[in-house]
């Protein structure tokens, strides 16, 4: 192994990114570990629902399984989804190994359940603190471990390298500093997208760039029409749109429209506990109906001291709006919550690049399919992750398949103008109404034709500028608005009105790769790289 294999580069500091740095260096290398905010600012710490595992003595992996692969809608991965089912346990003993600590009942750990689960097997630490338990024990470990954190630096652009990895190009906050590193093995831990939603469950660092910067080097994505958008958040003018975690419909707290109808039995035989996209769109029929802006989470029905025991996050929240889960009805509604595509894996995490893998939201091994069950995706970070950890240390050939059906997407020429952040704006009001809950071709065609132009202002003119974060926005954007264009039918979280039915020719991934420059001088030319001015990432 050469010294630049022994250094892998991670980028992200969630799950995936904090959990491949633990384990590479177990496994006796010696990672940087990059974030572009704080080292414990990530979605993971958010994280309220827990973390899925067949621990449960009634419970299987198997059942595990075939729940996963229910939820997904005809597109999950079965081999992918059959590794995560199986390994979980196992990373779950990695966890209490690192010291996390999960909420116990007589000294056993105790298991909750969520929609679509048909056993009790979500684990929570702190009850909804669960992701932020997880994100500050790993952190911790980190630190012990001395693993070299970077923090508030930004990955900027992946240039071709070596077979051993592709040149990293790193920035400071201000997009200044700029810095090559590498050739070497990169690793994709950057989240997902959710925050380029207008309405979003999400921090405002989940902006997809890694989405945006993978394609450009040339990697393959897949599954980017499927956002999955969360039914409850909290909603009330001004405030932030905290996340109400599932568990409490869960726990048995119902949904109300304005009027006080539990409206849910009216949508399916499930009720609150039907698929996430089927409450999130009922809560959307509602809304639009009564134009009220909201429905309401009723968990009045429920023990005071269990719901505060369970709950602190949530209680601590509305206590400063003045509101108590015990007495009041939330006002809630549905936001962007998750990527479920993202840049394509095998089961090894490795991308069809060279040295370059990818793990956790902004990855796409498929084991999602077209609708994520709850509370896997804090276990796919760390199943996946395990896998990227090997593999840095035991190199192999391999990468993931093309989808048949894959688009050949060419990045919009730019005149590079200055960066102009209402355009951010938007591309989040633009994205929630066009390519949100529900779209249709004309809304997904004026939003790319939008996400287009915005694309052609910013992105730089020169090959040798790098682009920007609203220039990596819009793209991340336009692909996941011309994949949901693509997609004629309605499938899992992606529901088109006009195309409202499922059809069985689309029970396949849809790829997007990029179509190269016509010019040589494209990107990984060994020209030196200029950041742009006043363009901070
Ligand atoms: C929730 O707590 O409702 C969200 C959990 C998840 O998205 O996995």
């Amino acid at each position: 192994m050469s010294d630049a294999s022994r250094r892998p580069l991670i980028i992200g500091s969630g799950i995936a990114g904090l959990y491949v740095a633990l384990r590479s260096r177990e496994l006796g290398l010696r990672p940087t570990l990059v974030t572009k905010s704080l080292l414990d600012e990530s979605n993971t710490r958010y994280a309220q629902g827990g973390i899925a595992a067949a621990i449960g003595p009634d419970d299987s992996p198997a059942a595990h399984l075939e729940d996963t692969v229910r939820a997904g809608d005809g597109l999950v991965d079965v081999s992918a989804a059959r590794l995560l089912t199986f390994e979980a346990p196992t990373r779950i003993a990695d966890l209490v190994r690192y010291g996390v600590p999960f909420d116990t009942v007589n000294g056993q750990i105790s298991l909750g359940r969520e929609a679509a689960h048909r056993h009790a097997r979500i684990l929570h630490a702190g009850g909804d603190s669960t992701g932020h338990s997880i994100e500050e024990t790993l952190k911790q470990r980190a630190q012990e471990a001395g693993i070299e954190a970077r923090e508030r630096t930004v990955l900027r652009a992946l240039r071709p390298g070596s077979r051993e990895g592709p040149i990293a190009i790193l920035s400071d906050a201000s997009g200044h500093e700029v810095e090559h590193l590498g050739p070497g093995p990169v690793v994709l831990a950057t989240g997902g997208t959710g925050s380029l939603y207008r309405q979003s469950s999400n921090p405002s660092v989940t902006t997809g760039e890694g989405v945006a910067i993978a394609f450009r080097a040339g990697a393959l994505l897949t599954d980017m029409e499927f956002i999955q958008f969360h039914p409850t958040v909290f909603w009330r003018a001004g405030a932030p749109r905290f996340l109400i975690t599932e568990a409490l419909r869960g726990e048995g707290a119902l949904l109300r429209n304005e009027a006080g109808e539990r409206f849910m039995p009216r949508y399916h035989k499930d009720a609150e506990l039907a698929p996430r996209d089927v409450v999130a769109r009922a809560i959307n029929q509602e809304i639009l109906r009564s134009q009220h802006g909201c429905v309401y989470l009723d968990a009045t029905a429920l023990p005071r001291d269990r719901l505060y025991a369970r709950f602190p996050s949530i209680t601590t929240f509305l206590s400063a709006y003045g509101l108590d889960l015990a007495r009041d009805r939330i006002p809630v509604a549905p936001a962007a919550h998750f990527m479920i595509g993202g840049v394509t894996t095998d089961l090894e995490g490795r991308t069809n690049v060279e040295g370059l893998y990818a793990c956790g939201e902004v990855a796409s091994t498929g084991v999602h399919g077209a609708n994520r069950l709850g509370s896997n995706s804090l276990i796919e970070g760390l199943v996946f992750g395990e896998h990227v950890a090997r593999q840095l240390r035991h190199p192999s050939a391999g990468g993931p398949t093309v989808p048949a059906q894959t688009l050949r997407i060419r990045l919009p020429e730019g005149t590079g103008r200055a960066e102009e952040s209402p355009a951010l704006d938007e591309i989040r009001d633009t994205l929630w109404s066009g390519v949100g809950i529900v779209r249709q071709a004309t809304g997904l065609r004026s939003a790319l034709l939008t996400f287009e132009r915005i694309s052609r202002a910013v992105e730089p003119a020169d090959v040798d500028v790098l682009p920007g974060a609203l220039a990596n926005a819009a793209v991340t954007a336009a692909l996941v608005a011309r994949a949901a264009l693509e997609r004629t039918e309605s499938r899992g979280a992606h529901y088109r009105s006009d195309y409202p039915k499922k059809v069985s020719a689309w029970q396949h991934h849809l790829g997007l790769l990029r179509q190269p420059p016509p010019s040589s001088s494209a990107p990984g030319s060994s020209k030196k790289v200029m950041p742009r001015r006043g363009s901070p990432p």
